[in-house]
C-alpha cells in the first residue's frame, strides 16, 4: 500500500466532532498527512530498526511519544513486542503497547504470555483493551452507583434478587470463524467482556477514581468469585435454519470451522461473589452468537415488597410487580427502572411502567465508539479502563477449570436454530436460582 492508499482508506471511515463543523475538512487534511504506511515482518527487528529510522525522520528530533497498536493473532504478539521495544522504542519520550484480547486461553498460557510481555514491557506499558469497558454506558455504571444516594444503599444482598449479564448478536461468525473455533463464546464473550462488567458491578467504593484505585477494587470482587463448575452452566451452537426464503448456516457450515466442532457459539452460567455483599445472589451471565436479536445490558432484579399491601391489585404474578433496573449498553442507549404505578381511573389496578432515560433523546448528539476513548485514554496514559495482569489472573482462574472440563469431557453444546432464542437449558438453568430472563420476559 503506499501512503496515499492508506490515507484513502481511512477517509473513508474519518469522522470530524469539533463543533466549528466548517472547519473538519482541513482538520482532517491535516490528520491524514500524518498518516504513513510501513511494511515489514512482524518478527524482523532489522525492520523495525527500519521503521524507527523512518519515524525519526518524521519526528525531527522533538520529544516523541510511541504507542504501538496490535491488533494481530496473538501467536505473533510476543515477537512484534521484542521488535518494537529493542528496536523501535521512542529515545525521548513514552512506549506503549496496546494488546487485543485473546490474552491466552487459560490461566497457564495467559500467564506464559504475561511473563514473556514482561521480558520487554514494564506493566505500565502495557495497556490490555476490553472495548467494553469504552463504552459509554458501562463508563456510566460507577457514576450511577456513586453520585446518586438512590441506588447505591440498595445495592446489596438486602434488595438485590439477581443480576444479569445479557450479550446477544444476531448474526453468527461469518468469516471469523477460524480465530473463534480455537476459543469459543465462553473466552470471547464472558471471560472478559461481561465479567468487566460485572467486575464494575459489583465492587465496593474505590478510595478514588485513580486507576489503580479502581482495578483494586475490581480485582478484590474477581478474586471473591467461585469458580465455574460445569453445573453452573449451559453451553450451546447454532445450527442451520431456513427463514423467509432465506438460508442461514449452521456453525459447523461454516468453511473455516471443523465439521465435527463442539465449540459453543452460546453460553449461560451462574456465578456467585461469595462476599458479605452478594453472598448467595447469583449473578447470570447469557451470551450467544445467531440469536434472535443484537443487544448488551445489564439487568438488576431487586426483590419482591414485602408484605405487599398492594397484592391483590396486581392481577398479576407479583414475580413481575419486582423493580427491574435496566443498563441497555446498546443498541440504543438507555437506563430504566421498572416500577408499579396505578393506573388513571376510578379504580385501583397498577400496572407496569418505565422510569426511563433513553440517551438519544436526552443526548441527541452522537456517542463516541468505545475505541475512540479507550485510544485516547492511552494516549493520555489513563490506566483506568483497561485491564492489569492480576485483574486478568483472576478472572482466568474463574473460567479456567470449566473450559478445561468442557474439553476434555467433550460437552456436547445444545444446538439452537440460527435467529432463535438460544437453548432452552439457559431458561432452565435460570429457573434452578428462580430467575426469570429479563429480556425475554420483555420480548413477550
Ligand atoms: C469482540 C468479539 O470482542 O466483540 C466479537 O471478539 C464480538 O465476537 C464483538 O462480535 C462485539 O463487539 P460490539 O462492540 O460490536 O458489541
Amino acid at each position: 500500500m503506499t501512503d496515499e492508499e492508506l490515507r484513502e482508506m481511512i477517509s473513508r471511515t474519518l469522522t470530524c466532532r469539533i463543533d466549528k463543523r466548517e472547519n473538519c475538512g482541513d482538520k482532517m487534511e491535516e490528520f491524514l498527512k500524518r498518516c504513513f504506511y510501513h511494511s515489514g515482518q512482524y518478527d524482523s527487528e532489522e525492520h523495525f530498526a527500519e521503521l524507527d529510522k523512518k519515524l525519526k525522520q518524521k519526528e525531527e528530533g522533538k520529544l516523541s511519544n510511541r504507542l504501538f497498536y496490535l491488533s494481530i493473532p496473538p501467536n505473533i504478539f510476543v515477537d512484534v513486542v521484542r521488535c518494537a521495544s529493542c528496536r523501535a522504542s521512542s529515545g525521548n519520550g513514552w512506549t506503549r503497547v496496546i494488546v487485543e484480547k485473546p490474552f491466552g486461553r487459560d490461566s497457564e498460557s495467559s500467564g506464559q504470555l504475561t511473563r514473556s510481555l514482561k521480558q520487554y514491557l514494564a506493566e505500565d506499558q502495557i495497556f490490555r483493551i476490553d472495548h467494553y469497558l469504552g463504552k459509554e454506558l458501562v463508563e456510566n455504571l460507577s457514576v450511577l452507583r456513586f453520585s446518586n444516594l438512590v441506588f447505591e444503599p440498595l445495592w446489596s444482598r438486602d434488595y438485590i434478587r439477581n443480576v444479569q449479564f445479557i450479550f446477544s448478536e444476531d448474526f453468527g461468525t461469518e468469516g471469523r470463524g477460524g480465530y473463534f473455533d480455537n476459543y469459543g463464546i465462553i473466552r470471547d464473550i464472558m471471560q472478559n467482556h461481561l465479567l468487566q462488567i460485572l467486575a464494575l458491578f459489583a465492587m465496593e467504593t474505590p478510595v478514588s477514581l485513580d486507576a489503580e484505585d479502581i482495578r483494586n477494587e475490581k480485582v478484590k470482587v474477581l478474586r471473591s468469585m467461585r469458580k465455574l463448575r460445569l453445573e453452573d452452566v449451559v453451553i450451546g451452537q447454532y445450527k442451520g435454519q431456513s427463514k423467509g426464503g432465506k438460508t442461514y448456516l449452521g456453525y459447523t457450515e461454516d468453511p473455516t470451522v471443523p465439521n465435527d466442532s463442539l465449540t459453543p457459539t452460546f453460553a449461560a452460567a451462574a456465578l456467585f461473589i461469595d462476599n458479605a455483599r452478594w453472598d448467595g445472589v447469583p449473578f447470570l451471565m447469557k451470551a450467544g452468537k445467531a440469536l434472535n436479536t443484537r443487544r448488551a445490558e445489564i439487568r438488576v432484579q431487586f426483590r419482591h415488597v414485602p408484605g405487599n399491601v398492594y397484592k391483590k391489585n396486581f392481577g398479576m404474578d407479583m414475580d413481575k410487580a419486582t423493580n427491574e433496573l435496566v443498563l441497555r449498553v446498546q443498541p440504543d442507549e438507555a437506563i430504566y427502572l421498572k416500577i408499579n404505578n396505578k393506573i388513571p381511573g376510578l379504580g385501583m389496578r397498577l400496572d407496569r411502567s418505565d422510569l426511563n432515560l433513553l440517551y438519544k433523546m436526552r443526548y441527541p448528539k452522537e456517542i463516541p465508539d468505545a475505541y475512540e476513548r479507550l485510544l485516547l485514554d492511552a494516549i493520555e496514559g489513563e490506566r483506568r479502563l483497561f485491564i492489569r495482569s492480576d485483574e486478568l489472573d483472576a478472572a482466568w482462574s474463574i473460567f479456567t477449570p470449566l473450559l478445561k472440563e468442557l474439553e476434555t469431557k467433550k460437552i456436547t453444546p445444545e444446538l439452537y436454530p440460527y435467529g432463535s432464542r438460544g437453548p432452552v437449558g439457559a431458561h432452565y438453568l435460570a429457573a434452578e436460582y428462580n430467575v426469570r430472563w429479563g429480556d425475554l420476559a420483555e420480548d413477550e
